[in-house]
């Protein structure tokens, strides 16, 4: 690390919302802004097992997800009647083998289970992972899965920064208002915010919802036709032009939570 990080390492930064509402966008373009000024060292984690978008946008895919990892155990101890203790001690070797390295940043996925199942497996390694090998790094930015599940579950327990990405519908903001209070019982969150996503036309529906709600808004982004020109060709995101409104307002927002007396009030 070339640069003093002002927080206790890590900071850990986790994208939460409703289905659709622009986590991994955000994820993605929060991550170019923080490698683009700074050189802290960067681990992005894929969070998410349903839609899990975030390596292919940032255009760094691991060779293996952390559910493949998990499954690969299984089938060594069960099938390939591998010595448990020996299996066992391999683990922390194959979790950093499982993290992709770019000069910008580090990413690992959780994957997508192959078979039947809840997700639950999954997301217990997930937290155990983020706990043993987040100490390496400076930054910690999470993208998450929609909802409240992993909140619930305990995955981002140990988070600083909650970042709850709405569109500008009033369901989602709403849905906002809920993660909030399941943030407030199961995680240790120092600071949270809203972070308003595709808007344009008149939001003052929406800002008087938010200060009823008691929702802190920390950023608008705005509906960037250069987001939808990317997506539409299957671009990674992360590449999208330093100029673009959206990846403006994301620098803004960076700079903000990266800011120690963010923390101060
Ligand atoms: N500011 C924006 N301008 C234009 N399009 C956007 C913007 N933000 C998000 N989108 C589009 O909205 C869609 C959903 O975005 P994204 O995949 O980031 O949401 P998500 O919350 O991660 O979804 P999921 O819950 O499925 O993981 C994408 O097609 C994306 O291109
Ligand atoms: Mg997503």
């Amino acid at each position: 690390m070339n640069e003093k990080n002002h927080y206790e390492k890590p900071l850990t930064i986790s994208v939460v919302g409703k289905g659709g509402s622009g986590k991994t966008i955000i994820t993605t373009l929060l991550a170019k802004s923080i490698s683009k000024k700074h050189n802290f060292k960067m681990l992005l984690i894929d969070a998410d097992p349903t839609h899990p978008h975030l390596s292919h946008m940032v255009n760094l895919v691991p060779e293996k997800s952390l559910e493949k990892l998990r499954t690969d155990v299984i089938d060594e101890i069960l099938t390939k009647a591998k010595d448990f203790e020996k299996v066992a001690e391999n683990i922390d070797f194959e979790v950093y083998n499982a993290i992709a390295e770019s000069k910008a940043f580090s990413l690992f996925s959780i994957g997508q289970p192959e078979g039947p199942g809840c997700f639950c497996p999954s997301n217990t390694l997930l937290r155990k992972v983020i706990g043993s090998i987040s100490k390496d790094f400076d930054i910690v930015l999470i993208d998450c899965e929609a909802g409240l599940e992993q909140i619930n579950r305990m995955v981002i327990e140990s988070v600083d920064i909650l970042l709850i990405v709405s569109d500008i519908s009033i369901r989602s903001i709403e849905t906002a208002a809920a993660i909030r209070e399941s943030a407030k019982k199961f995680t240790k969150y120092k600071k949270l915010g809203l972070i308003l996503n595709r808007v344009k036309g008149n939001t003052d529906y929406i800002e008087k919802k938010l200060k009823k709600l008691n929702l802190p808004l920390l950023m608008e982004i705005p509906e960037d036709d250069a987001i939808t020109e990317f997506e539409l060709e299957g671009k990674p995101i992360i590449d999208i032009p330093e100029s673009s409104k959206s990846y403006l307002k994301i620098k803004k927002l960076a700079e903000r939570i990266l800011n120690p007396k963010f923390f101060e009030n």
